[in-house]
C-alpha cells in the first residue's frame, strides 16, 4: 500500500483541497509536512463550504486519521477556533486528529512581527499572509521557537517564553516602535490551550512510521506550491518551509525511499497572491475577467488573486524538482466560456529562449512569454464525470498541458463541488 504525496506546482492554491478530499476517502492517514495556518484549503460538501487552514481536508471523513506534522508551525489561537467550528458541523475531531509533539508554535508575537516586519518593508514587501509563519520559522532556525511539548510543563514553557519576550522586547519597542507584549499576557493567552495540546500530541515520527509499517494507505498533504519554496521558489516572495517533497521526509520523519508516489497538482491557468515575479500576468480587463469567472479571492486572507495564462516553463520547474509525472488539473471549468486561451510555452529575454523558469527572477527582467494560442470549448465541463466526454477542444488543451511539461493528467476538476472530478487512476493503485 503506498505513500503518496500531493502538492501544488505553481504558487500555491492550485485547488489541492478539492483532490486531497477526493483522495483522503481512500486514505487511513492525511499528514501535513509543512506550513501553518498561512493555507486555506476549500472544500464545498453539499451547502457548506469548509475552508480548513491548518486542519487537513482528511478530517471531513470519519474513516481518516489526520496528523499534524513536526514541519508544522502551529497558531494555538487559530488552531483551537478551527477545531470548534469543525465540531459545529459534527465531525469528529477529538478522536481523529494528532500534533506531532514537536511541532512548533506560532506565539502571538511572531504574529505582530510579521505585521511590523511587512509595514516596515514598505513598496519592498513580501505580501505575507500575516498570520506569523515566517517569524516561528525563524525562531525554529534561530533556536528559541516554542514546540508542543513545551505545553507539558508549565515551567519550562514560563522560562522559554519570558527569555523570548526579553530578546523580542527591543525589537518591537526600539527598532518597530510598538509595544512589546508582557510575559504574562503571553502565558495567559497560550496556556490555556496546553491541555487541548496535550491530549492530541504524539510521537507524529513513530505513528507515521507504524502507518507504513501496516501497509495503510497515507498520504501527505502539501500546503502552498513548490514556486513558493523557501529553497526553489521565487525567493524572496516566498513562505518559509519546504513544499517540496523533501519537505515531507524532514516534516515528516520518514525516509524518501518510502514515498511511492508524487501527484502534482496544477491549475488549469496560473494564479498567485502576494508579491513577486509573474511573467504570464494578465492586468486590466482580461486578468479581472479570469479572476471573476475563477471567484480567485485567498481563502485565507480574501485578497484578489493576481490571474494569468497557463505557463509551461513554471510547472516544468516544478515537476523537475518534484519529480512527478503525474499531475491533476483543477479548474477546467473556469476556462469554459473563454473564445481562445493562451498558454505560455517559453520565455523570449534579452534574444534568448528560455524554457524553464529561472531563478532569481525579478518582477522588472523582462522575460517575455511566448503564447500558443488555443481554441476556447465554449462548452459547459461541469457535469461531465467522463474524460472522453470532454469537449474534444478541452482534450486538446489537456493534451497541450501534458506535452508541455512531459507529464500526465490523471484527475481534472471541473467544478468547486465535492467529487465532481474525472478520475483516470487508482490513486492508491
Ligand atoms: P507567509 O507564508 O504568510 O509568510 O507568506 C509568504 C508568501 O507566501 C506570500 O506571498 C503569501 O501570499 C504566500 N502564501 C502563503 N501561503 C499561501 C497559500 O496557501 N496559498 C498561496 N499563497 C500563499
Amino acid at each position: 500500500m503506498p505513500l503518496i504525496v500531493l502538492l501544488g506546482c505553481q504558487w500555491g492554491d492550485e485547488g489541492k483541497g478539492k483532490i486531497v478530499d477526493l483522495i483522503a476517502k481512500e486514505a487511513d492517514l492525511v499528514a501535513r509536512y509543512q506550513g501553518g495556518n498561512n493555507a486555506g484549503h476549500t472544500v464545498v460538501i453539499d451547502d457548506a463550504t469548509f475552508i480548513l487552514h491548518t486542519i487537513p481536508t482528511g478530517i471531513l471523513h470519519p474513516e481518516t486519521k489526520c496528523l499534524l506534522g513536526n514541519g508544522m508551525v502551529i497558531d494555538p489561537e487559530a488552531f483551537s477556533k478551527e477545531i470548534k467550528e469543525l465540531e459545529q458541523h459534527g465531525i469528529a475531531v477529538d478522536t481523529n486528529l494528532m500534533i506531532s509533539e514537536t511541532a512548533h508554535l506560532v506565539m502571538p508575537y511572531h504574529k505582530l512581527l510579521d505585521l511590523v516586519q511587512e509595514k516596515k518593508r514598505g513598496k519592498g514587501k513580501i505580501g505575507t499572509t500575516g498570520r506569523g509563519i515566517g517569524c516561528s520559522y525563524g525562531d525554529k532556525v534561530t533556536r528559541q521557537g516554542i514546540r508542543v511539548l513545551d505545553l507539558r510543563n508549565k515551567d519550562r514553557f514560563v522560562k522559554k517564553v519570558q527569555a523570548n519576550l526579553e530578546f523580542y522586547k527591543p525589537l518591537f519597542e526600539q527598532i518597530y516602535s510598538t509595544n512589546s507584549f508582557a510575559a504574562d499576557d503571553i502565558i495567559q493567552r497560550v496556556w490555556k490551550y496546553a491541555d487541548m495540546f496535550n491530549s492530541l500530541a504524539v510521537d507524529g515520527v513513530s505513528v507515521i512510521n507504524q502507518y507504513i509499517e501496516q501497509g495503510k494507505n497515507i498520504m501527505c498533504e502539501g500546503a502552498q506550491g513548490i514556486h513558493l519554496d523557501i529553497d526553489f521558489g521565487t525567493y524572496p516572495y516566498v513562505t518559509s518551509s519546504n513544499p517540496s517533497p523533501g519537505g515531507v521526509c524532514t516534516g515528516l520523519g520518514i525516509s524518501p525511499t518510502k514515498i511511492d508516489r508524487i501527484f502534482g497538482v496544477v491549475k488549469a491557468y496560473t494564479t498567485r497572491v502576494g508579491e513577486g515575479p509573474f511573467p504570464t500576468e494578465l492586468t486590466m480587463e482580461q486578468g479581472d475577467n479570469l479572476r471573476k469567472l475563477g471567484s480567485e479571492y485567498g481563502a485565507t486572507t480574501g485578497r484578489p488573486r493576481r490571474c494569468g495564462w497557463f505557463d509551461a516553463p513554471l510547472v516544468r520547474r516544478a515537476i523537475q524538482i518534484s519529480g512527478t509525472r503525474e499531475v491533476a488539473i483543477t479548474k477546467l471549468d473556469v476556462l469554459d466560456t473563454l473564445d481562445t486561451i493562451n498558454v505560455c510555452t517559453a520565455y523570449r529575454c534579452n534574444g534568448r529562449t528560455v524554457d524553464i523558469f529561472p531563478f532569481g527572477i525579478d518582477a522588472d527582467d523582462n522575460y517575455e512569454p511566448i503564447y500558443e494560442e488555443l481554441p476556447g470549448w465554449k462548452t459547459c465541463t461541469e457535469d461531465i464525470t467522463d474524460f472522453d466526454a470532454l469537449p474534444e477542444k478541452a482534450k486538446a488543451y489537456l493534451h497541450k498541458i501534458e506535452e508541455l511539461i512531459s507529464a500526465k493528467v490523471i484527475t481534472v476538476s471541473v467544478s468547486p463541488k465535492r467529487g465532481k472530478c474525472i478520475t483516470l487512476i487508482d490513486h492508491f493503485f
